[in-house]
Parts: structure tokens; C-alpha cells; sequence
């Protein structure tokens, strides 16, 4: 039985190094993806323009640019994300709560998500970044979580595995993001803590960031089709 009573929303990412190939991506999908997220990669390239042409095609936008600075110069980055029409934004939860706090208050009617830890990050890795061991990986997300929710953010970005103590610590309403989300048998790339979206979906995953499991697939909306599949049918 699913944790949620609707299946997880998929946000695909957009990680692509111009605009034209996010955009046939978008065009190609069609119906089976209406919400997209621009990171980095894509915004550095091709600029506020892009997120203005995904908003034009009707979709909604998560802008992951994992905002790290002073709270003054945060909420600047989030109030003008908010303004772009993101629907969804992302900085980093160890920014700390006064600059989680100037993001909540720029936001306007963008959510800002707090991004805990890296799923790309196992405990090893998060020992030698953070200079302490032993590290717990889901004890500091759930740390850093209740700092984001203190700080008024309602949301954060976590491994799936993570998801069950994020909710059983902060309540079912708050919400979680997952990426590092893989159709059983793909390759983890360089993701370490990974689920499936079957898996998302029981766990109680509000959203699934799609990257590489469709980008990198010889047939996208297939690809696209059989994940949505699976997160309605949730792994038992
Ligand atoms: O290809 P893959 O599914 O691994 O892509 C995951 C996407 O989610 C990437 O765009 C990455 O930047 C993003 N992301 C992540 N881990 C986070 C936050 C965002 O992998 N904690």
C-alpha cells in the first residue's frame, strides 16, 4: 500500500547543454511530462530564457540551482527564481537557518526545497566533506530537515531511503523530493543512494526527479511511460 494516497509527481530533469535538445525533449514527451527541472548545467547555458520557454509550453518548472550564500544575497537569487515563474526552487539546507528563513520569506508563490545531502554522497564521502565520523546519512538528513522546517521551508530534497524518517520525524505533510531515482537494473551512474519508483512511491515520495532513467533512454516516452507506470503501482 502506498505511504501517500496519490502517486509521487515525476519532475524530469533537464540536464542538457543548450536549450534546443532540453526543448525536443519537452516536445517529445509530450503529454507524459508536464514539469521539468532546469539545473546547472542548463541554466548556465542557455539563461533565465529557457525557464521563460518551458513556462510558454505550459509546463511547470523546478529551478535547482541549490542556492549556498549570505540570506541577503539568497532571497535576492530566490525572489528573482520566483519572479522567472518557478514553481519549485532549491537551496542548500546546510546554508543554515537564518538563510533557509530569507529564502521561505522570498519565495512568493514558488516552494523552496531544502536540499539535506547529496544523493550522490555515501556515509564515507559525507565523513571526509563534513570532517566527523561516523556520519549516519539519514540522521543528518532528518537533522538537517528539521532545521528546514523551523526555518519555514516546506519541503526537502532526500534520497528515498530517507523519506519514512524524514516523514516520521517531521509529519506527513511535509514534503520530500527524491532524485537518484533508478527502473530496477539501470546503472546508479554516479548516484550512491538510489530507489526505483516503485520503491519512491511506497516510501511516500511527494516527487521523483527523473534524470538519466529517461535523457539516456534509446526510446524516451516509453522510457517515460513505464516509469509512470510504476510509480502508480508501488513496490511492495
Ligand atoms: O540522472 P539522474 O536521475 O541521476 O539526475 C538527478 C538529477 O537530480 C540531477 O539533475 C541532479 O543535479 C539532481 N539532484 C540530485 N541530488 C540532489 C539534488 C538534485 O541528484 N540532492
Amino acid at each position: 500500500m502506498s505511504a501517500r494516497d496519490r502517486p509521487p509527481a515525476p519532475i524530469v530533469a533537464l540536464d542538457y547543454p543548450d536549450a534546443d535538445r532540453a526543448l525536443a525533449l519537452v516536445e517529445e514527451l509530450g503529454p507524459r511530462c508536464r514539469f521539468y527541472k532546469v539545473g546547472s548545467e542548463l541554466f548556465t547555458a542557455a539563461g533565465p530564457a529557457v525557464v521563460t520557454r518551458l513556462r510558454s509550453a505550459g509546463c511547470e518548472v523546478m529551478l535547482d540551482l541549490k542556492f549556498h550564500d549570505i540570506p541577503n544575497t539568497v532571497a535576492g537569487a530566490v525572489a528573482s527564481a520566483s519572479a522567472l515563474g518557478a514553481r519549485i526552487l532549491t537551496v542548500h539546507a546546510t546554508g543554515g537557518e537564518e538563510m533557509l528563513r530569507a529564502a521561505a520569506g522570498a519565495a512568493g508563490d514558488c516552494e523552496v526545497f531544502a536540499v539535506t545531502i547529496l544523493t550522490s554522497m555515501d556515509a564515507p564521502a559525507i565523513s571526509a566533506a563534513w570532517g566527523r565520523e561516523p556520519v549516519e546519512a539519514t540522521r543528518e538528513v532528518v537533522r538537517l530537515a528539521t532545521v528546514a522546517r523551523a526555518a519555514g521551508v516546506p519541503g526537502v530534497v532526500a534520497s528515498g531511503s530517507d523519506v519514512a524518517a524524514i516523514k516520521g520525524a517531521l509529519g506527513a505533510d511535509f514534503k520530500v523530493l527524491v532524485p537518484g531515482v533508478r527502473p530496477a537494473g539501470s546503472s546508479a551512474g554516479d548516484q550512491r543512494r538510489v530507489v526505483t519508483p516503485g520503491e519512491a512511491a511506497r516510501l511516500g515520495a511527494d516527487y521523483v526527479v527523473i534524470g538519466r532513467a529517461v535523457t539516456a533512454a534509446t526510446d524516451h516516452r516509453r522510457a517515460m511511460e513505464q516509469i509512470i507506470e510504476e510509480l502508480g503501482t508501488p513496490a511492495n
